[in-house]
């Protein structure tokens, strides 16, 4: 932790400017520089990323379905407050989400979202009640093909007043039987009359089948189980059957009381969702690596350009020539102190774009000193062009100067 500090005061000053405002630096500041250059380019605004391709699809299927009902959003600025991201949705103060090595905090007040769900109830307070939104949202994480730092959400959300939802009740609506058996096995909120959250689940059942349905075939298989999170009560997880493996698509739920906005009438129930939308054009088009959506290359963007005028038919990437891998081990000892996430973090800060996959290889405690080691190899290539074995020495040297220099680790 000690040495993670020493990590970020380097990289920052007093004050840091994210997005155009300024904000005071404090002991809780963790934005690396890595991150703060992906924050100035907005992917969902660039016309030919799979990403807006995506959603210009999804509303589009959302006015088609249901026209008129929901509101589309994008919000470009990730920067929220720390209540809004976790207190305000329930999520308890021990929760892991939370800490630094997990999360990006500006200071103590303000950092990036970890979900859309932080931008729900200022959408619901200025007067919105059935939404779509889509953002960018940040975690620090682990490097492999399938997770960056940054990635983008969708988030929806639908509430209604209970005359709304009675005058939607089929007396022989059938719930899909998983979702039966779920509704079966999980508390309602206390003094959620049971007849209208049965509505509310039928509503957000049929509303995101038909969504799974448009975005990978009429046909697909989809279950629905059961899952938790703070704010959403009773909670489902929802996975499509595609390409020979099942996915997890998104979490949804019946939103919990307090979380729906105090400008909405207590009795008003809802029901929410949200969704990587990275992981799902990443199957729709088979897009075998995440950095891909950041690179600048023309021969990546360019195959998406027949795509504008025919969304619904997602087009198959075919990967340009696949540059050959670089393997360096990284190996050191630590102390119980040690977080993964900050030997990921400080890889990625000496130069993001030529790191494919960081993977423990070997870890091992003596059993008489008690020391613990750990050796980590790091795959080196880039998207762009061959890496040449003195570049990717340098590279190498640099990060493990910066594991003992900043993290305190003793290299072997
Ligand atoms: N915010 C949740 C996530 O990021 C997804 C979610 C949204 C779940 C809305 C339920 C309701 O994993």
């Amino acid at each position: 932790m000690i040495g993670a500090r020493r990590l970020y005061q380097t990289a920052c000053k007093s004050q840091v400017q994210v997005l155009g405002r300024t904000y005071e630096v404090d002991s809780m500041s963790n934005i690396s520089n890595s991150i703060a250059e992906k924050l100035n380019r907005k992917l969902l605004n660039e016309t030919l990323s799979p990403l807006s391709l995506l959603c210009r699809r999804i509303q589009g299927h959302f006015e088609q379905a249901h026209p008129g009902q929901f509101e589309f959003i994008q919000d470009d600025n990730p920067v929220v407050r720390v209540t809004q991201n976790f207190d305000e949705l329930l999520i308890p103060p021990s929760h892991p989400s939370r800490s630094p090595h997990d999360s990006y905090y500006i200071n103590r007040e303000f950092m990036l979202r970890t979900h859309m769900t932080a931008n729900e109830r200022e959408i619901m307070a200025s007067g919105v009640r059935s939404f779509l939104l889509v953002g960018d949202v940040y975690r620090r994480d682990e490097i492999d093909t399938s997770h960056l730092p940054v990635f983008h959400q969708l988030e929806g959300a639908r509430i209604f007043t209970p005359d709304e939802l009675l005058k939607m009740e089929r007396p022989l609506g059938k719930l899909n039987s998983h979702m039966e058996a779920e509704l079966g096995k999980q508390a309602l909120q206390i003094d959620h009359d049971p007849r209208l959250v049965r509505i509310v689940i039928q509503n957000l059942y049929e509303t995101l089948e038909g969504f799974m349905r448009s975005l990978f075939g009429r046909s697909s298989q989809i279950r629905w189980q059961e899952t938790y999170f703070p704010f959403t009560q009773p909670s489902f997880e929802a996975e499509v059957y595609f390409n020979d493996k099942w996915l997890e698509i998104f979490g949804s739920g019946v939103l919990q009381k307090q979380v729906i906005h105090d400008s909405i009438d207590k009795s008003n129930l809802g029901w929410a969702f949200g969704m990587g939308l990275e992981r799902v054009a990443m199957v729709l088009h088979q897009i075998p690596d995440i950095r891909l959506f950041w690179t600048t290359d023309p021969r990546f963007h360019d195959q998406f350009r027949s795509q504008l005028t025919n969304l619904d038919q997602p087009i198959i990437f075919s990967p340009f020539s696949k540059y050959p891998p670089i393997y360096r081990d990284l190996s050191f000892y630590h102390d119980s102190s040690f977080q993964p996430n900050e030997i990921f973090e400080l890889i990625r800060n000496v130069d993001a774009n030529v790191i494919e996959n960081v993977q423990l290889l070997d870890e091992y405690t003596n059993p008489k000193t008690n020391q613990m080691s750990k050796c980590y190899r790091i795959t080196y290539r880039s998207m762009e062009c061959t890496l040449t074995d003195s570049h990717v020495n340098e590279i190498h040297s640099s990060i493990r100067q910066a594991s003992q220099s900043l993290l305190n680790l003793q290299l072997r």
